[in-house]
């Protein structure tokens, strides 16, 4: 028995929803007394359920639907969803049981950032297609007609909310000598605007861009934010990328732009119905498809799941919990 909660008592039980990085674990085990032995697979609803209902604190992920019914008998004292974004957590049901519900802010807006460029740049110089064309064993060396793509340099970046990651991807366009638009919900504070980036009105931040970038969080007002409406605002020679949410985009929609040549491309890293993917999204060959994966460096996961913890340790230790969203 270890005096780490300031206290010789049993080790808090703790519920952890999926397999989260070695060090995280270790860590997780050093600490708790841990009630299930987690698994790179989504729990049943009868597991999450039972979990939720033994332990004093849980990790989630995104993953899970933390429902009124999954809390229905949870004594929890807190809740540490393993994410920036917790669409997936009943936060009024959360609150009527009195269950602190924290994220982990800041530590993946790099990470998401980057892999943001990674979709802009995969797309715009079509770098999966060439890869898939030297494993064909078909390529027959250089052409000056394969593979064309266009530049980015003097093109314009439109990104869409201008949190912590919408922001730090703008700040990787000064790089590549882009414009910056941008909107957000709030209005803008033009004293705190870097210079170069300029705020647009929706409709005219689609027509007027290059690339789309989506970076908001999932709420009922940003369910299939970008529709056929928006979709048709923009330009055939532009591209949306989305490392947000899913749903944010309607899928349909966008497949149908696409087919019919109404945008040039898409990156996609987030889908409507995770893990099942629109038929449609797999045969064009002009989107790249990413299987959610923009916080997914070692070291950001690692630092998402010490987050949790740091959230746990101070909830059951009486204190206020840094990252409280609820
Ligand atoms: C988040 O943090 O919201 C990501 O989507 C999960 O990696």
């Amino acid at each position: 028995m270890r005096a780490i909660f300031g206290t010789t008592m049993s080790p808090p039980a703790l519920y952890v929803s999926r397999l989260l990085p070695d060090p995280v674990m270790t860590a997780i085990r050093e600490r708790f007394h841990l009630i299930n032995v987690p698994e790179d697979a989504v729990p049943t609803e009868t597991e999450l359920h039972a979990g939720l209902s033994a332990a004093d604190a849980a990790i989630c992920t995104l993953t899970e639907p933390i429902t009124e019914l999954a809390l229905a008998q949870a004594r929890l004292k807190i809740l540490a969803n393993y994410a920036v974004g917790y669409n997936n957590i009943d936060l009024q049901a959360a609150a009527r049981k009195h269950i602190v519900v924290t994220n982990t802010p800041d530590v993946l807006t790099d990470a998401t950032a980057d892999l943001t460029w990674a979709l802009i740049l995969a797309v715009a110089r079509r770098v999966v297609e060439g890869d898939a064309l030297i494993r064909s064993g078909s390529w027959r060396g250089m052409t000056p007609t394969q593979l064309l793509g266009f530049d980015l340099s003097g093109r314009v970046l439109g990104v869409i909310g201008m949190g912590r990651i919408g922001r730090a991807v703008a700040e990787r366009a000064r790089g590549f000598r882009m414009q910056v638009l941008y909107h957000s919900r709030q209005p803008p504070d033009t004293d705190k605007t870097p210079e170069g980036w300029t705020y647009r009105r929706l409709e005219h931040l689609l027509a007027e861009s290059d690339i789309v970038s989506l970076h908001v969080p999932l709420t009922p007002a940003t369910t299939n934010f970008i529709g056929p409406e928006q979709l048709a605002l923009m330009k055939p020679t532009s591209m949306l990328i989305n490392a947000s949410r899913g749903p944010v985009i309607n899928e349909a929609a966008l497949v149908e732009a696409l087919q019919q040549g109404r945008l040039t491309g898409a990156g996609l890293d987030v889908y409507e119905r995770e893990p099942l993917l629109n038929p449609g999204l797999v045969s064009l060959r002009q989107v790249v498809l990413l299987p959610h994966i923009g916080s997914a460096t070692l070291a950001t996961r690692v630092r998402m799941g010490m987050i949790c913890l740091e959230n746990i340790d101070a909830v059951l230790n009486g204190r206020p919990a840094p990252n409280r969203v609820v």
